[in-house]
Parts: C-alpha cells; sequence; structure tokens
C-alpha cells in the first residue's frame, strides 16, 4: 500500500470513522447506527427513535431521516451531492481528487453513476439505461427461469440434504445474468463474487484501514482485469453492454476509459451484490409465514408485489448519503453546506404514515410498491426491474422446486451496514421425518 492509499483512506474514510467512533461514544444515535454493530442485526427500533426526534434528525457530525416524506424529497432535490462517502469539506475533497489513481478508482469515486451529477451523469447514465429499459428486461425472463432451474437441478444433484440457499442459488443466479449482459464471461463469476464483496466494503461510511486494504486491492484488480478485457473488445467486439459502450465511447459520446472501466465496474458490482440479499432476505420472511407462501403458491401472479414487500420490510440498501452544496432549509430545519444526511431508505420504508403496521411482513400489502428502496430521483436504481425480475423468478421457483423447504440452521447476517442481507443460509429440502416443522 502505497502513501497515497494511506492518504485516500484518510480523508474518505479515516476522518468520518474517527467522528462517528467520538459521537457513538457520547450516545449520538446517528453515530451509533453506523460505528456500533449492535445495532446491525436489527437497526429498525433505531430508526423509528431518529424518526421521532424529527423529519429531520441532527447527531454529532452528521444528520439523518427516516421520515419517508422527507427522505423522498432529498433524494430529488439538486441541492444534494449524492455519493455514498462524500467529503463535507472542499478543501478536503479537492486534496482527495488530486492523489486518487485513476486505477484504483472504487465503485464510490466519480465518476462512478452514484457519486456524480449532471450534466456528466446524464450523459453516462443514458449509454447504459438502454441495457435495463423494461423492454429488454422482459426479454431476459426465460433465461433467468432457465437458469434458476439449473442452478436447482445442480443443487438436486449433488443430493446433499443441506444446502446454503446463498451461495449456491441466490448469488450465483445475478452474478450470471449481469455477466451475460456485461458480456464477461462466466468462467470468471467466481473471482467476480469474491472481488465483488471487497469492492462492496467501500460502500461503508467510515470504513477500518484493514477493509479499506482488502477493497483498494480488490478494485485495482478489477481495473487490471477491465483493461484488458476492454483493449480485447476493442480489437473483436462483441453483441453486448460493454463493446456497445465501448462503441460509444470511441465514437460521439467520447467517454474516457476511465468512466468505461468505473462504470462497467459499478453495473457488475450493483448487479449482484444487492439482489444477492434481495432474494436472500426473502426466504426466511417467507418461511416464517407459511400462510402467505401457500397463498403464492396458488396465485403466482402475487409474487412481483410479494418482493416489493421484500424490499419495502427488509431493504437490501439500507440507506445512502446526501451532501447539500449550500445552506438548505429541510423539514423546518437548516442544514449549513456540507453538511452530510443520512438518509435511512430502510427506516422511511417503515414509516407508519405512509405503510399502516409497518414492522408487519404483508405479501398483499396494497402499496409495498412505494417504497424507497431503489432510492429516487436521478439516481434511481437503475437495475430495478432486473432486480424485480431476478427476485420473482429465482423465490418462486425456489418454493415451486422444494415445497417443504425449512431452515436447517440459523442464517448468518452479512457484517456490512449499507447493504443488508445473508452470508450463509442452511435450508433443507425436506421436512424431517417424524419430526414437528
Ligand atoms: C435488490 C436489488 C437492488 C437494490 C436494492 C438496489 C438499490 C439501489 C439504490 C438504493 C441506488 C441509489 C443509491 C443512491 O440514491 O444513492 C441504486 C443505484 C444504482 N443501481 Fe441498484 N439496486 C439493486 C440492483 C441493481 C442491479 C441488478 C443493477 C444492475 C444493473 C443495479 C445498478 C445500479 C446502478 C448502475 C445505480 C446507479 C444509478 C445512478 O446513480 O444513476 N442495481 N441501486
Amino acid at each position: 500500500m502505497t502513501m497515497r492509499s494511506m492518504a485516500v483512506w484518510t480523508i474518505q474514510y479515516g476522518l468520518s470513522g474517527l467522528g462517528m467512533r467520538i459521537g457513538s461514544r457520547r450516545g449520538d444515535l446517528i453515530s451509533r447506527l453506523v460505528a456500533d454493530p449492535r445495532l446491525r442485526e436489527d437497526p429498525f427500533p433505531a430508526y423509528d427513535e431518529i424518526r421521532a426526534m424529527g423529519a429531520m434528525a441532527h447527531g454529532s457530525f452528521i444528520s439523518a431521516t427516516a421520515n419517508y416524506a422527507t427522505a423522498t424529497e432529498l433524494l430529488r432535490s439538486d441541492i444534494f451531492q449524492a455519493g455514498p462517502t462524500p467529503v463535507p469539506f472542499p478543501r478536503l475533497a479537492r486534496l482527495l481528487d488530486a492523489v486518487r489513481e485513476p486505477r484504483a478508482l472504487s465503485v464510490v469515486d466519480p465518476p462512478s453513476l452514484i457519486a456524480i451529477s449532471a450534466p456528466q451523469h446524464t450523459r453516462l447514465r443514458r449509454l447504459v439505461t438502454r441495457a435495463f429499459t423494461a423492454r429488454a428486461i422482459a426479454a431476459l425472463s426465460k433465461r433467468v427461469e432457465g437458469l434458476a432451474n439449473e442452478l436447482l437441478d445442480r443443487i438436486e444433484a449433488t443430493n446433499s440434504g443441506t444446502f446454503d440457499v446463498i451461495g449456491s442459488y441466490a448469488a450465483l443466479l445475478p452474478v450470471t445474468v449481469i455477466a451475460e449482459i456485461l458480456g464477461v464471461p462466466a468462467g470468471m463469476r467466481d473471482l467476480f463474487r469474491e472481488l465483488g464483496d471487497d469492492v462492496a466494503l467501500a460502500l461503508e461510511p467510515g470504513m477500518p484501514w484493514r477493509d479499506y486494504r482488502r477493497s483498494d486491492a480488490a478494485s485495482r484488480r478489477f481495473h487490471a482485469w477491465f483493461d484488458e478485457h476492454i483493449a480485447r473488445l476493442r480489437r473483436e467486439p462483441e453483441d453486448n453492454l460493454l463493446s456497445h459502450m465501448i462503441q460509444a465511447a470511441d465514437g460521439a459520446d467520447r467517454l474516457t476509459d476511465t468512466e468505461l472501466r468505473v462504470t462497467a465496474m459499478l453495473v457488475l458490482g450493483a448487479g449482484f451484490e444487492t439482489t444477492v440479499n434481495l432474494i436472500g432476505n426473502a426466504v426466511p420472511l417467507l418461511l416464517a409465514n407459511p400462510g402467505q407462501l401457500d397463498r403464492l403458491r396458488r396465485e403466482p401472479a402475487g409474487w412481483p408485489n410479494a418482493i416489493e414487500e421484500v424490499l419495502r420490510h427488509d431493504s437490501p440498501v439500507q440507506f445512502t448519503l446526501r451532501i447539500p452544496r449550500e445552506d438548505a432549509e429541510v423539514a423546518g430545519t437548516s442544514l449549513p453546506a456540507g453538511r452530510p444526511v443520512l438518509i435511512l431508505l430502510g427506516g422511511a420504508n417503515r414509516d407508519p404514515a405512509v405503510f399502516p403496521d409497518p414492522n408487519v411482513f404483508d405479501t398483499a400489502r396494497a402499496n409495498a410498491r412505494e417504497h424507497l428502496a431503489f432510492s429516487s430521483g436521478v439516481h434511481f436504481c437503475l437495475g430495478a426491474q432486473l432486480a424485480r425480475l431476478e427476485a420473482a423468478t429465482a423465490t418462486r421457483v425456489l418454493f415451486e422446486r422444494f415445497p417443504d423447504l425449512r431452515l436447517d440452521g440459523r442464517p448468518v447476517r452479512r457484517g456490512n451496514r449499507v447493504l443488508r442481507g445473508y452470508t450463509h443460509m442452511p435450508l433443507a429440502p425436506q421436512a424431517r421425518v417424524g419430526v414437528e416443522p
């Protein structure tokens, strides 16, 4: 690791991590949400407390909202700069830009879509959008269902009884689909899954140095791999998203190679690091509600709404950050320019003003789809339709193929705070004979 990496970490993560640890020790709930591992398993009571503090709550170094209306307003506002790890002080932000290495940029650094604004954002996003229109996604539905069945065939063939639904199914389905969309060889998917987990650490505000080293090393490997792959696709173009982006880059749209690599990394990572959580989070919720699962089996048309309810109830992305570019007035309180605001998507999705009995999981909830799990405004998730299709198909096919599925041990949660999901979830395909389910 170079001095430059150390400087980048200090500015981007180290200082905010220190601030949040100090705030946490002082009992500031907003800092604790980020810094205290005890709030990771079940952050929902803390979200309720923050909502009770007001539509906009202020902690020592950071403000937060778990109020649906205020969260929506902030996500749609032009005044607020997006970016999972924004730096509040302009001088430090400029220094950070100067020390960042183009071949070590992570998915949260500009020019990643989630960290840039118009007009660069509009130009880059337009190039990727074509691959993710509703029509383009609908055309993938047979492939997704075929893949779900292939993966379950493989699980059945191993015949070992218990299987880890995350490793052998929920993660493999989205990584295969997004690799095919982008034109990344299937043989690379195990490596990408491993690197993707490390790259995703970059989303965590206040990430510790040891995690930064893993995340930074993974980003560098992605850059090196994409460098070679892009060069090959330039020589031998193919019919996939990356090849189309390269043609656009070399044509009128004039994308730089850095923009190409970072966009490809973001789409690849976002394409599976989140959907694995959605599929995984759905399983225990449905197993804990057998009446609702039976209804879905009888009326499979209900699956898409069931997935919206999983997105609302156990949001795979729990929060995002925004920073006001200028002094702003929100929900009757003032926010000075540069003040970081945590938008608690998972908390806004449990706001009783919008979702009655918000802690109840109800796959037939009439307005489940109004959740903010995919954000709102110009950064609204580009892959939302794909994620919906993958999760509705993956869960329906899983429960059709294994009607007596049950948990065979305690599922293990991921340690991340932004991404909420499981790393392992042992399932047994059949009920044990003579044992009460
Ligand atoms: C359950 C699955 C998913 C969830 C919960 C999710 C959630 C989100 C959220 C919350 C944001 C916006 C963050 C912000 O406003 O700061 C976002 C942006 C994004 N997502 Fe997803 N996502 C999912 C799946 C996917 C998939 C499958 C793709 C694949 C293409 C994808 C690609 C992106 C991209 C490229 C952006 C950046 C868009 C922009 O800034 O313009 N996501 N996602």
